[in-house]
């Protein structure tokens, strides 16, 4: 087992769940550094975020490598030349196919905005809202090959008040993301070590 952990984040978008994840490892919270940052979008506007850190960024676009299992292949070997340890999908906005969740079996997290196994898919936090429920939140979950299902390492309940919109919800929780996604990161190192021999 290495002194520190290796991680690579996958985003599609802004990234502020990967700018969460970055300062707790920069900042001693993670025993991990993270090596790599990839996007399946060049405009990933979290690219630009990961750069200012200096972190290596990648794309891997599925617009030019393409069936899905030929571009997560590619993703696969980039992941693999930087030797991560974890994977951890940041708004990663891709449907994972078998070679990408066997690869990173147990080794790989997802961050959603709700409580699964409430309201998986695209615009959980529209859902919850439409649902009319009273408590909304995020999961952090290991990935296996049903979209937002696997096991749950760590969750964060918030409260929906009458007043929200959409735009009210999401920020709530995202708050809470940035909480909880590096507490559950820490969390698998902490249990790695404890269980290496
Ligand atoms: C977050 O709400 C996350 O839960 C979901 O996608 C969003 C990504 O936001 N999977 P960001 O790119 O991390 O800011």
């Amino acid at each position: 087992m290495r002194e520190r952990g290796r991680v690579g984040i996958l985003i599609s978008g802004r990234g502020s769940n990967m700018v969460s994840l970055v300062e707790a490892m920069r900042s001693g919270r993670i025993a991990a550094d993270p090596v790599v940052v990839l996007s399946n979008l060049p405009a990933a506007e979290g690219l630009r975020r990961a750069a200012e850190f200096g972190i290596p960024t990648e794309v891997v676009d599925h617009k030019e490598v393409k069936p899905r299992g030929t571009h997560d292949a590619a993703v696969v070997a980039v992941l693999k030349r930087y030797e991560v340890d974890l994977v951890c999908l940041a708004g990663y906005m891709r449907l994972l196919s078998p070679v990408m969740v066997d690869t990173f079996r147990a080794r790989m997290l997802n961050i959603h905005p709700s409580l699964l196994p409430a309201f998986p898919g695209l615009d959980a936090q529209r859902q919850a809202l439409e649902y009319g429920v009273k408590i909304a939140g995020c999961t952090v979950h290991f990935v296996d090959e049903k979209c937002d299902q696997g096991p749950i390492l760590l969750q964060a309940a918030v409260p929906v008040l009458g007043d929200d919109t959409e735009a009210s919800l999401s920020r709530r929780i995202l708050e809470q993301e940035h909480v909880l996604y590096p507490q559950a990161v820490a969390l698998f190192f902490e249990g790695i070590r404890s269980t290496a021999v």
